[in-house]
């Protein structure tokens, strides 16, 4: 399956998102992978710039192979959020304010309602930004309890605040084998999906490596 995004009307990147820094190294990449690559991180300013711009929230999935930085930009996304996004005043009151959220572990909240901690699950569900991270990671393939917990709270979010995913499978594998009503919830309400091709499985290990 190849790479899949929905375009948005209003595709313009913020100045602070082009700016930010990343940490985005593509050397060695080939071409095929530069474009993939390149387009994951378009999706992530644009995401961001919307998110600074106030326009309706959508969910964001970076969806597939291992070790091609989905973790790496939900941790960028998470800095860029507490650098320009976390406080700020309001216009009408001036009142100093401070937005909720931030990157999560899928596997911490996924383990805490299996133990009958719903506090996180619960938490979660209003934050102005959650970046679920590595779902599906809690298990070799995802299982039925915590992909229902997932569904409650992506039918709470979609369309009304801003969520990101990272998940070590594609929207087909989410779709066949997951939770056919989560792969759905991805689409909905202008969601974007980043799913990244089988043939990226060598990347990783090969660029990484080298890089650090
Ligand atoms: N484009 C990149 N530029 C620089 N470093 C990167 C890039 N992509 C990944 N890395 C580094 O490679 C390592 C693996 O990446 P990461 O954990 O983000 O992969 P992942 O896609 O989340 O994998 P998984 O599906 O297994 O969770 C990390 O140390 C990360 O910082
Ligand atoms: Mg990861």
């Amino acid at each position: 399956m190849g790479l899949s995004t929905v375009t948005h009307p209003s595709s313009t990147i913020s100045a602070e998102a082009e700016a930010f820094d990343w940490r985005w190294n593509l050397d060695g990449a080939t071409r095929e992978e530069r474009d993939i690559l390149g387009r994951m991180l378009y999706e992530v300013k644009r995401f961001v710039t919307a998110m600074q711009r106030g326009d309706q929230p959508y969910i964001l999935s970076l969806l597939g192979i291992a070790e091609t930085g989905k973790t790496h930009l939900a941790k960028r996304v998470n800095a860029f959020f507490r650098k320009y996004l976390e406080l700020y005043v309001d216009e009408r009151t001036q009142a100093r304010l401070c937005r909720r959220g931030g990157r999560v572990e899928w596997r911490d909240v996924a383990s805490g309602a299996r133990l009958g901690d719903w506090t996180m699950v619960e938490d979660i569900k209003h934050d102005w930004l959650v970046i679920f991270d590595d779902v599906g990671a809690e298990h070799q393939t995802a299982d039925a309890f915590t992909m229902s917990v997932l569904d409650r709270i992506l039918n709470e979010r979609v369309g009304r605040k801003w969520t990101m995913i990272t998940a070590n499978a594609s929207l087909c594998t989410i779709a066949e084998q997951w939770d056919v009503r989560i792969a759905s919830r991805l689409r909905r309400d202008g969601g974007v999906c980043v799913d990244l091709p089988p043939t990226m499985r060598m990347y990783g290990k090969r660029i990484w490596t080298k890089a650090a």
